[in-house]
């Protein structure tokens, strides 16, 4: 394994490895870009060739090719060391046992699966009445039929069971890989079939809808070792390129609406596929791009989906768009029916997921009421609270102003609802603190390792890892190259201060969650209580 990364690295540059993401200049001996999660707005994304490691001091992460695969496709380190093993073509034989088994399991269930795909494929060439379904009634075209690889599985009790067994699969391959259902006969039977790919365009299940009306509309592949619904992203493999070209993404509600729309030349779409979004799907796209655009049905489900993955994402520190008005259409695909041109303009004219929100309200209250004015100050107010920015900030609260004809002022005289406040700032802290601590420890290890003199103020271990020292060593030029050694060890000190200081809170903040727990264990209690006490006199 370790004989496999050392040749990866060796024949994969990190500056052609990180180009394939971002646009790179040179500056002197490093390379600069933009950083790929879109925090900088100068170019804070830096590339060493010689040491072969990155580093992105607005993000604050760092490290050499296969940490920049995994943070930048959201994928685990084996998957990002598969991959760029085969863009290297270095051929991984060093698996342990267990590796093995298990990837000779998914060769299996994958062979299954994209052999379960061909014959569905097979079966809708065959059959009139159901291409007359895909062709005109959904109206795909040939080519969108052949990239999406739509199928039909034919209505028998056991015809893709034949089939498969026929091709030597045994049973419980296919029971594991989701195709039977519970009596052990198709789990698919008489259904327009949608397979689902992964991000090396591998087929990991199906969903598969009914030919006109019943119930369930939509069945869907159940979890499997291949299909995990809480991370899938239909639709994101023939998205990405579109993605990174174009800076966005569109969620749509349906699976339809995402072919639909390739089809109708916004390939930036994708779905969470029949389950409600997760922090995973959030967390995935927002490493792909800052700009997430939501264009659920207009209907009263769609409208609550939409604030829900809103509050979900704000949570996370992540602002949504919202595409809205789709000219009457209950949604993308009945929109793109009509006029696919229409849908491009609409996926343009998206709007700040706080500005839609806030007109909902506005229709929904009476603001020419006092109550009606409490009421949408309450709700807009709590939600500006939470906008990190000042000039956005005051954007709102001018907006908001305006609207209920007062003062700025009054309205920041306005008492928020106490308890939730409270909650979301503990929080924030939380967070805050963890990203200090490790921009901290980046800073003082660097010093520590290259500062010389001044490494002896700082009271941590030397790392012992060769990236991380590498990475250390393009910190410490950006941050201190310039220092001067008696400026270096003031820093050195004042870092380490800090850094202490940080430590505590974050361990005061945690007897503190203790303490809740406690209940009403008095001496569990008072034992924590000390130790809050011993911290905070320390300081
Ligand atoms: P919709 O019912 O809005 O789907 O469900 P749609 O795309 O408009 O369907 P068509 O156009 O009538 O064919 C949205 C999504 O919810 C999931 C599916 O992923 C679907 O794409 N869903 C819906 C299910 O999983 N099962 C269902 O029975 C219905
Ligand atoms: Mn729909």
């Amino acid at each position: 394994m370790q004989d496999a990364k050392e040749e990866i690295k060796a024949r994969l540059p990190v500056e052609d490895v990180v180009s394939q993401y971002i646009e790179l200049k040179r500056a002197g001996r490093t390379l600069k870009g933009h950083s790929p999660w879109g925090v900088d707005k100068t170019p804070s994304f830096m590339v060493s060739p010689e040491k072969g490691i990155w580093h992105d001091f607005s993000a604050n992460k760092g490290g050499d090719i296969f940490t920049f695969i995994m943070e930048v496709e959201g994928i685990s380190f084996k998957e990002a060391f598969e991959k760029l093993a085969t863009q290297a073509g270095v051929e991984l034989k060093r698996y342990n046992r267990d590796d093995k088994k298990n990837a000779e399991k998914r060769r299996r269930y994958k062979a299954a699966v994209e052999l379960a795909c061909k014959y569905y494929q097979f079966c809708l060439s065959k059959n009139k009445s159901v291409c007359e379904y895909v062709f005109y009634k959904r109206n795909l075209d040939r080519k969108t039929v052949v990239e999406f690889r739509i199928g039909y599985a034919p209505s028998g009790k056991d015809q893709l069971i034949k089939f498969l067994t026929g091709k030597g699969f045994k049973l419980s391959e296919l029971r594991e890989t989701g195709l039977l259902n519970q009596y052990g006969r198709d789990l698919f039977r008489g259904r327009m079939m949608i397979p689902f790919f992964d991000n090396t365009g591998d087929i990991i299940g199906f969903t598969g809808r009914i030919l006109g009306e019943g119930e369930p509309k939509y069945l869907n592949t159940p979890e499997t070792i291949l299909f995990n619904k809480g991370r899938f992203i239909f639709g994101l493999t023939q998205a990405k390129e579109a993605i990174r070209r174009s800076g966005y993404v569109v969620i749509v509600e349906g699976n339809m609406d995402v072919i639909s729309s390739h089809q109708a030349g916004v390939k930036e779409a994708v779905a969470t596929s029949g389950t409600a979004m997760t922090e995973n799907h959030l967390k995935i796209l927002s490493r792909l791009t800052d700009d997430i655009r939501l264009a659920y049905d207009g209907d009263e489900a769609g409208v609550k989906a939409a604030e829900r993955a809103i509050s979900l994402a704000n949570d996370l520190g992540i602002s949504l768009k919202v595409v809205s008005d789709y000219h009457g259409a209950k949604d993308p695909d009945e929109l793109i029916k009509k006029d696919p041109k229409l849908w491009q303009k609409c996926v343009e004219k998206c709007e700040p997921a706080i500005d839609w929100l806030l007109k909902k309200y506005e229709m929904n209250l009476d603001l020419s009421t006092g109550p009606g004015k409490k009421t949408y100050s309450d709700i807009a107010m709590k939600m500006i609270s939470q906008i990190p920015d000042a000039v956005e900030k005051s954007h709102y609260e001018k907006l908001v102003a305006r609207k209920l004809d007062v003062s700025v002022e009054d309205l920041l005289a306005k008492k928020l609802p106490e308890k939730k406040v409270f909650l979301k700032s503990i929080k924030t802290i939380n967070e805050k603190s963890a990203e200090t601590i490790n921009r901290l420890k980046d800073s003082l290890e660097s010093i520590l390792v290259y500062g010389g003199k001044a490494g002896s103020k700082i009271n941590l271990e030397i790392p012992e890892n060769e990236t991380r020292l590498s990475e250390l060593e393009l910190i410490y030029e950006h941050n201190y190259s310039k220092f001067s050694e008696e400026s270096l060890i003031k820093e050195a000190s004042d870092l380490m201060k800090r850094y202490k200081k940080e430590l505590e809170k974050v361990e005061i903040e945690k007897l503190t969650k203790e303490l809740e727990t406690a209940g009403d264990d008095e001496e569990k209690t008072a034992e924590i209580l000390k130790k809050i006490k011993e911290l905070q006199k320390g300081r």
